[in-house]
Parts: structure tokens; C-alpha cells; sequence
């Protein structure tokens, strides 16, 4: 129990990555906020976890939810250890076909959302808390019709290393956790694959992870837990890349 008395906030964690992640922080004896847009995936994760969690709709992109949120944690449980800021995602466009719209909507999403997730929150984290956010391996591997979403990663690994400065007077550590090929609901919902193209997919890049497998949402979480707790404490400002090896050793096939 790593997590023991701990409040830890994880949004878009309804589903993917988010939902395994609530999960570990819930079994390593943290108290979780689920939030995202929609109540009712919410909902079914803090029943699955019982009563280590609470289910609230807020919008990363909306500053009055996420006020709103954060006063709901101080009224709860007085402050906030935690914060998992995981709500985002992206498809690929090719340069010549991305929008204003694409653009918007990825950065307001990726970028936007964790900063004023992490803004709203501020009166409420703890000092010493530990802030981790969601990047991605995409930020550095200049992946074909990927620009706009690695472009919004990459700002966001940017924040770990400013806010690292901004917050070391309340010893708030900011750290990213960077994905590798995590198959979750997204690969059918964001990137419009068809479970048939998800398994082919898997079954071309596995060869090339020195692990051996694809990673689970769960691979994230624990890495997640890590991040937060005092195993970590003089760790900050990194991103910490969870892909089984992948990009550290890649031999470029997949
Ligand atoms: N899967 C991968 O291979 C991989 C690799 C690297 C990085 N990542 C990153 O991991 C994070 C999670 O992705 P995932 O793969 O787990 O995808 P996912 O299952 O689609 O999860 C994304 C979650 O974000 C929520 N969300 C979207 N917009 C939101 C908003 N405006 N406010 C609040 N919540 C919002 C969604 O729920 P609602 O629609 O209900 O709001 C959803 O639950 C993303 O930041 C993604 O970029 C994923």
C-alpha cells in the first residue's frame, strides 16, 4: 500500500488508460476522483473500485468544471496528493488536411486541458504532492500524419520541466509518463480501427518491443503509482517512458 491516506484526481478515467490507472491508485490505498465528460462510464469505474472513489463529470477544456472540481475535493478531503492529468488524445491527419478545428480541439484537449487541470487544482495540492502527466513516445519519433498530436505532447512535456521550477517552493514534484503502444479503447474510437486492424497491428509491432508484448493500461498505472509515491521523492521533472523498450532500442519496422 504505497498510497495509503492518499487523494489522487485522474482524469479521462472512464475508459483506456485512465480507468486501469484509477484502479492501481485505488489498490495501492489511494482515495481517486474519476472524472471526464461522460457520468456514466465514471460511474461504473468507482462502483468496480468500491468505496475508494468518486465519480464526477468535468471537462478538461471547461475552467468552471474543473474550479468546481476542485473545490469539491477541498470540501471532501481538505486537499489533493495527486493528479494524474491523462484526459486527451488525437488522430493522425496528414499535414496538407489538418484544420483549424483539428488543431483546436487536439491542443484544447492536450495541451490546454492540462494546463487549467492543473491551474484549478493548485490551491488544493498539498505541498510535496506529485504532479504526473500523460505524454506520449509520439512526441519524439516523428511519426508519418502525427505532427498535430506529437506536437501537443511535446508541449506538454515541456510543462513537467517548467512547472518543476514554478512549484519547487511548495515541493510539488511534476514528472511525465510517456506510453508506448497501450491498445485501449481509443485505437477503435480516436484512430477508427476496426478490432481486426488493432490486432494486425499489435502482431506488427510486437516483435519489435524488447518486452515482448504490447503494454496495458496497468503498465501505466504502476508506473503512475511510482511516480506518486515516496519511492520517487527525488525524482522530478523527468518523463519516464513506459514502452517495454521500445523506442529506447527500436529497430524501425513497425
Ligand atoms: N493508448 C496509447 O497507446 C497511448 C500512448 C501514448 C499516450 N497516450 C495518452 O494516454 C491518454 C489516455 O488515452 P487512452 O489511450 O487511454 O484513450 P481513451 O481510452 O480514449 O481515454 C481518453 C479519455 O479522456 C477522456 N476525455 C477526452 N476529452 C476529455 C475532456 N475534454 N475532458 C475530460 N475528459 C476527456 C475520455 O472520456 P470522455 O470522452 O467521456 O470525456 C476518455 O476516457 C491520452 O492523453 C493519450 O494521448 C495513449
Amino acid at each position: 500500500m504505497q498510497l495509503e491516506g492518499k487523494i489522487a484526481l485522474v482524469t479521462g478515467a472512464g475508459t483506456g488508460i485512465g480507468r486501469g490507472t484509477a484502479r492501481r491508485l485505488a489498490e495501492e490505498g489511494a482515495f481517486v476522483y474519476v472524472t471526464g465528460r461522460n457520468l456514466e462510464p465514471l460511474e461504473k469505474v468507482a462502483a468496480d473500485i468500491g468505496g475508494r472513489a468518486r465519480a464526477v463529470r468535468a471537462d478538461v477544456t471547461n475552467k468552471a468544471d474543473m474550479d468546481q472540481l476542485a473545490e469539491l475535493i477541498r470540501q471532501e478531503h481538505g486537499g489533493l496528493d495527486t493528479i494524474f492529468a491523462n484526459a486527451g488524445g488525437g488522430h493522425p491527419i496528414s499535414l496538407e488536411q489538418i484544420t483549424t478545428e483539428d488543431f483546436d480541439r487536439q491542443f484544447g484537449v492536450n495541451v490546454k486541458g492540462v494546463l487549467f487541470t492543473v491551474q484549478a487544482m493548485l490551491p488544493v495540492l498539498r505541498d510535496g504532492s506529485s504532479i504526473i502527466i500523460n505524454t506520449s513516445i509520439t512526441a519524439d519519433m516523428g511519426l508519418k500524419d502525427f505532427s498535430l498530436y506529437a506536437a501537443t505532447k511535446a508541449a506538454v512535456r515541456s510543462f513537467t520541466k517548467s512547472w518543476t521550477t514554478d512549484l519547487k517552493h511548495r515541493r510539488i514534484r511534476v514528472n511525465g509518463v510517456s506510453p508506448g503502444v497501450i491498445p485501449t479503447d481509443a485505437y477503435t474510437t480516436e484512430l477508427g480501427m476496426t478490432e481486426t486492424q488493432v490486432q494486425e497491428y499489435v502482431d506488427l509491432v510486437t516483435p519489435e518491443v524488447p518486452a515482448g508484448r504490447v503494454g496495458t493500461a496497468e503498465d501505466i498505472g504502476d508506473a503512475v503509482i511510482f511516480l506518486a509515491s515516496d519511492a520517487s521523492s527525488y525524482i522530478t521533472g523527468i518523463d519516464l517512458v513506459v514502452d517495454g523498450g521500445m523506442t529506447a532500442v527500436y529497430a524501425g519496422k513497425a
